[in-house]
């Protein structure tokens, strides 16, 4: 294998603290099904891993409109934008829980009821590569999409694109399988079907326009913008942790947890190894960690990865949603079968040619990162009108319009724009409509019926904001 040297550097890094990124345990291949994680439910295992912010696996959120395409109504279009399935830490974070293990073992002498397993505990997670589990997810998120717009397939398979990182570009490969072999099992599915599929893949770098990346907004990027979110979470991070700290202290003497970070960084070691057991594994395979917090502490943890997400990247942040402009605007080009109009990340030579942007297609995957979708959820308008977020009280989703970023970016969620005929409801015009990891988000702004579906052309004008760019001028002042 050979490999740049950044990477070498990187693995050497992380070999110094007892991690090997390519151990066989990373990447051994999947079962075809796994206990935790099913293609129409996603999650179905311990409930409280539906409290883990971004690191909660997929799961079906429960949505008070019926979340099947409405009775007399036939699809005629769909768009799937999913985050990449479940992943390794990334790099530094992997370093950084490698440290608090080896701290552990180094100053601890006496372990707490409950907390002995952590004497032998080896840790052994890579780094930013998808886990077997996180390909079994994706996997069963390509079946899921099969069953729901396979109708949508039957002129032309998806039309696929994938941000550049590999985990994103592995994500956008296993949800093609699943969707093929759903094909293939399928006796009634007759529109040529052979693997691989193309995919468009977009490279992510700083002067590379990417609708599926930001990196292009200066201000964002590095300006005052960009530790609003970790602002948000340090003045919450300081209430909910004190407690735990305390009972960490206790049962780890000698650790000193003296900071909310690395009572966060060790309870982000619960995400991570439950996502890193191997899908195959016969008994719920959530991990001890996991058990040394209650349920309301795990409330409490969603909340706080909620608030980064907020004002990160969404609307709470006053450029997040300009991020996710590109993005939109693409989506309404798709929708309307006209070319695309936009000013922001957009890249012209990619959008203005029909091999690698169609605009004849009825079924589109997108395949990116929770940060992204999350400006993409805020270009879309879809939580205007919710009370911003309070840095010290905990709200919850169902009173946040929705929102949390357990229930809109866990680890392979997925966003799906729907549009559809309806009999002769309504004179003809198509309706759309937006689900959040099968929630029906109601649209804002177009007069949205009992379904949470606005007509085609009142969607595309409430996506003003989009439309006219954004604040993309902030960008670069
Ligand atoms: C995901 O795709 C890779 C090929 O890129 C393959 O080796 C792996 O087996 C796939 N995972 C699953 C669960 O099918
Ligand atoms: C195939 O189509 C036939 C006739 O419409 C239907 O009865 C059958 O259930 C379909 N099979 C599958 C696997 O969908
Ligand atoms: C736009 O896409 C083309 C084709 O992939 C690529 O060569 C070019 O570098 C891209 N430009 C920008 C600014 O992203
Ligand atoms: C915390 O919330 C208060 C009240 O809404 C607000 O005035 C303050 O700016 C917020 N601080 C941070 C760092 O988010
Ligand atoms: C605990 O860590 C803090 C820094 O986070 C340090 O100031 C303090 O001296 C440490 N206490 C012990 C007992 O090691
Ligand atoms: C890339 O985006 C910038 C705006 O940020 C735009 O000026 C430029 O024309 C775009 N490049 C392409 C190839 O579309």
């Amino acid at each position: 294998m050979a490999l740049p040297l950044i990477t070498l550097a990187v693995v050497a890094v992380l070999n110094a603290f007892g991690i090997d990124p390519f151990a066989p345990e990373h990447t051994k291949s999947a079962s075809p099904r796994t206990p935790c994680d099913t293609p129409d439910r996603g999650w179905v295992c311990n409930p409280d891993a539906k409290l883990w912010g971004q690191y909660s696996p997929f799961h079906s959120v429960p949505s008070p409109i019926d979340p099947l395409v409405p009775k007399g109504c036939s699809l005629t279009f769909a768009q799937i934008l999913s985050r990449h399935g479940a992943r390794d830490p990334t790099l530094s974070k992997s370093i950084a829980y490698a440290a608090t293990i080896a701290n552990i073992h180094e100053t601890v002498t006496s372990y707490g009821y409950s907390y002995e397993f952590i004497k032998d505990y080896q840790y052994t997670l890579g780094a930013d590569q998808l886990t077997a589990f996180g390909q079994q997810q994706m996997v069963n998120s390509g079946l899921e999409s099969f069953r729901r717009y396979s109708s949508l397939a039957r002129e032309a398979l998806p039309f696929v694109r994938a941000s550049g990182q590999e985990r994103v570009v592995q994500s956008a490969v296993n949800w093609t399988m699943g969707f093929h072999q759903a094909g293939v099992d399928d006796q009634n599915f007759t529109t040529p079907n052979i693997l691989p599929y193309d995919i468009v893949v977009i490279p992510e770098a700083s002067n590379v326009n990417n609708t599926l990346s930001h990196k292009l907004c200066t201000a964002f990027e590095s300006g005052p913008y960009h530790s609003i979110g970790s602002s948000a979470q340090s003045i919450y991070a300081a209430r909910f942790t004190k407690d735990i700290a305390q009972r960490l202290n206790e049962n780890l003497p000698g650790a000193n947890f003296s900071t909310p970070e690395k009572v966060i960084a060790f309870m982000d070691l619960c995400p991570f190894n439950t996502v890193a057991t191997p899908p195959e594994y016969p008994l719920d395979p959530i991990s001890p960690f996991c058990g040394l917090f209650t349920t309301w502490e795990w409330q409490s943890y969603d909340y706080y990865q909620t608030l980064g997400k907020w004002y990160g990247f969404g609307p709470g942040n006053p450029l997040g949603p300009t991020q996710g402009v590109g993005f939109v605007n693409e989506l309404i080009a798709r929708l309307t079968g006209k070319a695309v109009a936009d000013r922001t990340s957009t890249n012209a030579t990619l959008d203005g040619d029909a091999a690698t942007f169609p605009l004849n297609r009825a079924l589109y995957a997108d395949f990116s990162h929770d940060n992204d979708m999350t400006g993409i959820l805020g270009a879309l308008g879809l939580y205007d009108g919710v009370q911003p977020l309070s840095n010290t009280t905990r709200q919850d989703a169902s009173d946040s319009g929705g929102y949390s970023a357990s229930w809109t970016v866990p680890f392979a969620a997925r966003i799906n724009v729907e549009k559809m005929v309806c009999g002769a409801e309504v004179a003809g015009e198509e309706l759309v409509r937006i689900l959040v990891n099968d929630r029906v988000a109601p649209l804002k702004g177009c007069g949205a019926d009992s379904e949470g579906r606005c007509t085609l052309s009142k969607f595309v004008d409430s996506l003003e904001f989009a439309r006219r760019g954004g604040l993309w001028d902030l960008c670069f002042k």
